[in-house]
């Protein structure tokens, strides 16, 4: 079964139709990339699917339970783990504790097991010597590996991450897609917003191309580089905007 099926939905802010008849599936592997030009709905899209933004028409399953369904949410936002653009730890407390607060309770891990873990990720992201800081001791790359290492802590399904490097200078912003680029190798599903086409192209198994609030592309990663940045018209033109 699918992870994520998005069924025709439309989503609206006032008189703006944002996503409009959209339908898609999303099944448990692989990077999926989703582009396409500024204001077009990727963002909307995935707080649709964690349910931060209430659908006008169709429904969202994620593990066959609908996000319109209130009770069904705490369950839907565990399997899907989420990362924006810009992260803020809770700011009273140090990379450890801010990892381990959700497992310990909303999981109910005991705290040792927890601490543990929390180890284990900030490893995983390269961060084992900063353990003891708070959010405003990190660079802005480092709070967004701890925030990948946050997301990770809850045993997600599948990770949605939107934009997570575009507040970063070029150095820092690789550090972070290094990491990305190793859990894809590790299998971690993710579903991925993203203006890097260098990590799309290196680690999408299929991208998804939104324009005006519609799917209008839906390939693996190779065709999209390939074929469709050759000939179709409306990718060409993405690319050639976004200096690629
Ligand atoms: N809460 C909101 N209220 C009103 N309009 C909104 C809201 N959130 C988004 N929009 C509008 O919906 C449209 C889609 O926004 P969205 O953030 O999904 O775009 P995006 O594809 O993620 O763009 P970008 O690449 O710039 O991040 C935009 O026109 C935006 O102004
Ligand atoms: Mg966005």
């Amino acid at each position: 079964m699918d992870v994520i099926e998005v069924k025709d939905i439309t989503k609206c802010f006032g008189d703006l139709t944002v996503l409009r008849d959209f339908s898609v599936s999303f099944s448990s592997e692989g990077v999926t990339v989703i582009v396409g030009p500024s204001g077009t709905g990727k963002s909307t899209l995935l707080r649709c699917i964690n349910g931060l933004e209430s659908i006008d028409k169709g429904d969202i399953l994620v593990d066959g339970l609908s996000v319109k369904e209130k009770r069904n949410l705490r369950k839907i936002r565990l399997i899907c783990g989420m990362v924006f653009q810009t992260t803020v730890l809770f700011p009273h407390l140090n990379v450890l504790d801010n990892l381990i607060l959700s497992p310990v309770h909303l999981l109910g891990t005991p705290k040792k097991e927890a601490m543990e873990k929390a180890r284990y990720y900030l490893a995983k992201v390269g961060l084992t010597s900063k353990e003891k800081s708070r959010h405003n001791e990190l660079s802005g790359g480092e709070q967004q590996r701890i925030a990948i290492a946050r997301a990770l802590m809850m045993n997600p399904r599948i990770l949605l991450l939107d934009e997570i490097t575009s507040a970063l200078d070029p150095e820092m912003s690789s550090e972070v897609l290094r990491i990305l680029e190793q859990l894809a190798g590790e299998g971690v599903y993710m579903l991925v917003v993203t203006h890097e086409m260098s990590f799309a192209q290196h680690v999408a198994s299929r991208v998804l191309f939104l324009e005006g609030g519609s799917l209008v592309l839906d390939v693996s990663g190779a065709d999209f580089f390939t074929s469709a940045k050759k000939d179709n018209e409306r990718v060409a033109r993405f690319l050639r905007y976004i200096g690629e």
